[in-house]
């Protein structure tokens, strides 16, 4: 029955709609699986080939890989020849799923994906009874995978883009100062800081001790001793007075416990003359201006990590999309007497000089 404003046409858009984010969610396991097992990298550098090719250059059962290769073609992710049976990447689709130097490499944001869905239900029953899910409660999967999705943004923006846009700190790094990274997760920032200034002394702290682990290990492999860059377990929170020319955050103030303790621990630990730089997501505090798939895509992430993890330890759970105007804010609060966003643009990252 018909119901007085009820459109016809745009119920049954709607559900095209949501046929869309069914498949597409179910699909999402397919690329998952891909990633994983290195099949889009087989194919990448395969060119066409058949199911069987596929199989003997991947050593992987020819079974699953053309129930696989099914689920690629009908997203149209992989092209499928059927005069010759082969299938092929598009080499417009090597960046994104093949290759991880690519800057636009998307592929391991699936291997996000899985270990944020397993804590689901807890955090379906956060929505009932309060509080939230724990960090120490998330598989150790998901520490390496956010390594891998935020790889791209340091390895071509933060020395390259970044750091250029704050020429003082430049040359305070050039003269062996000290930069501090918070938050610093696996390192790979810190990392790409200190080899950029071989003259600088470079920490990053964490308080989860699985990330400085693998933030250690990323050092050692990437050729750097102790002399140039040190990763220790504290809570930053309690940062030592005074020690520090450059501090920087990425994506860490909205996952805070308490983001505004943090943030004035961050000023009291800058030397004179010191820079904050905060990196938060690209998103704007008010809902009608993330109506996208960024937005759509941040408010679920924050959901099921951000806030969830911040919300756990009674914590502030501003969550992902907490704003520009929450950074002034904190900063503001915390006795920065100088904010600007930096004019740089990053679909995820938005960048603030805090100084003063
Ligand atoms: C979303 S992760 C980002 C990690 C890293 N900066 C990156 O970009 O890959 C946020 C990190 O902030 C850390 N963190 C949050 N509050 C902290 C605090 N008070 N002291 C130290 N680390 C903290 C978490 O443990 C987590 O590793």
């Amino acid at each position: 029955m018909a119901e007085a404003g009820f459109n016809k046409e745009k119920a049954q858009r709607f559900l095209q709609q949501l046929m869309k984010d069914v498949a597409a969610s179910f699909h999402s396991a397919m690329t998952y699986i891909g990633d994983r097992l290195g099949i889009f990298k087989a194919m990448a550098a395969a060119g066409a080939v058949t199911v069987e090719d596929l199989a003997r250059r991947t050593g992987l059962q020819e079974r699953y890989l053309r129930e696989w290769l099914g689920s690629m073609v009908a997203a149209q992710y992989i092209n499928y020849d059927p005069k010759s049976a082969t299938y092929t990447l598009p080499p417009e689709h090597v960046a994104p799923l093949a290759d991880e130097d690519s800057p636009v490499f998307l592929a391991s944001m699936f291997a996000g994906l899985l270990p944020h869905l397993i804590v689901a239900p807890k955090v379906a029953e956060a929505f009932r009874t309060g509080g939230g899910v724990a960090q120490s409660e998330y598989p150790q999967e998901l520490f390496a995978a956010m390594e891998r999705m935020t790889a791209p943004m340091y390895k071509h923006y933060l020395v390259q883009q970044w750091l250029p846009a704050l020429p003082e700190v430049v040359s305070k790094l050039r003269g062996g100062g000290a930069a501090l990274d918070v938050g610093c997760g696996s390192g790979l920032a810190a990392i790409k800081i200190a080899e950029a200034f071989p003259q600088a002394r470079v920490f990053g702290f964490d308080r989860h001790v699985g990330s400085i682990e693998r933030a250690r290990a990323n050092a050692r492999a990437a050729g750097l001793g102790e002399n140039r860059i040190r990763f220790d377990v504290a809570d930053c929170t309690q940062l030592p007075h005074s020690t520090f020319d450059f501090i920087t955050t990425f994506e860490v103030v909205h996952d805070a416990v308490d983001p505004q303790a943090l943030v004035a621990s961050i000023r009291n630990a800058l030397r004179p003359g010191g820079t904050y730089m905060m990196a938060e997501v690209n998103a704007s505090a008010r809902v009608e201006d993330n109506i996208s798939p960024m937005g759509r895509m941040l408010y679920s992430a924050s959901t099921l990590y951000c806030m969830t993890t911040s919300l756990a330890e009674g914590g502030a759970g501003l969550g992902a999309a907490m704003g520009e105007v929450k950074a002034r804010e904190l900063a503001a609060n915390a006795g920065f007497g100088h904010f600007r966003r930096l004019p740089i643009e990053h679909p995820f990252a938005a960048l603030y000089e805090l100084r003063g």
